[in-house]
């Protein structure tokens, strides 16, 4: 069934110029971009957005780098696009993640690893809540 998931392009692949390359791997999946866009998340934003991390140890790092340089906020849609862009992101580690996935072409680190996607629908709806209303949104 065609749904939505939620993406972020995080600050080390802004800063590296790779919006382009990333949206190209995530098109030839077969998802479509069918919200996106460019801002630079405040603290209260990205607080939010990682909370259910707040008593993780690397919160707070977590929290900072987000706010650090630009991200790109996207809407995916497709068949089973939620389970989908998980497997196009590759592993949260870079070190464990797939060839030809987004993290192994293109992570730093763990923490710096390029891309956030919803890691179910419930959440996804949640996501693209904070950052999109439905007008935003153009399938
Ligand atoms: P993401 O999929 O956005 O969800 C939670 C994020 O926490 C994860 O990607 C990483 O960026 C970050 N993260 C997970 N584990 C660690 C860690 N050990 N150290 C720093 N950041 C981490």
């Amino acid at each position: 069934m065609s749904e939505r998931t939620f993406s972020i392009i995080k600050p080390d692949a802004t800063r590296r110029n790779l919006t382009g390359k990333i949206n190209a791997v995530i098109e030839d999946a077969g998802l479509r971009i069918v919200a996106q866009r460019r801002i630079r998340m405040n603290e209260a934003q990205a607080k939010k957005f990682y909370e259910v991390h707040a008593a993780r140890p690397f919160y707070g790092e977590l929290v900072e780098f987000m706010m650090s340089e630009p991200v790109v906020v996207q809407v995916l849609e497709g068949e089973g696009a939620v389970a989908k862009y998980r497997e196009v992101m590759g592993a949260t580690n870079p070190a464990d993640a797939a060839p030809g996935t987004i993290r192994k072409l293109y992570a730093e680190s763990v923490g710096e690893n390029s891309v956030h996607g919803s890691d179910s629908q419930e959440n996804a709806a949640l996501e693209i809540a904070q950052f999109f209303t439905e007008t935003d949104i153009v399938g």
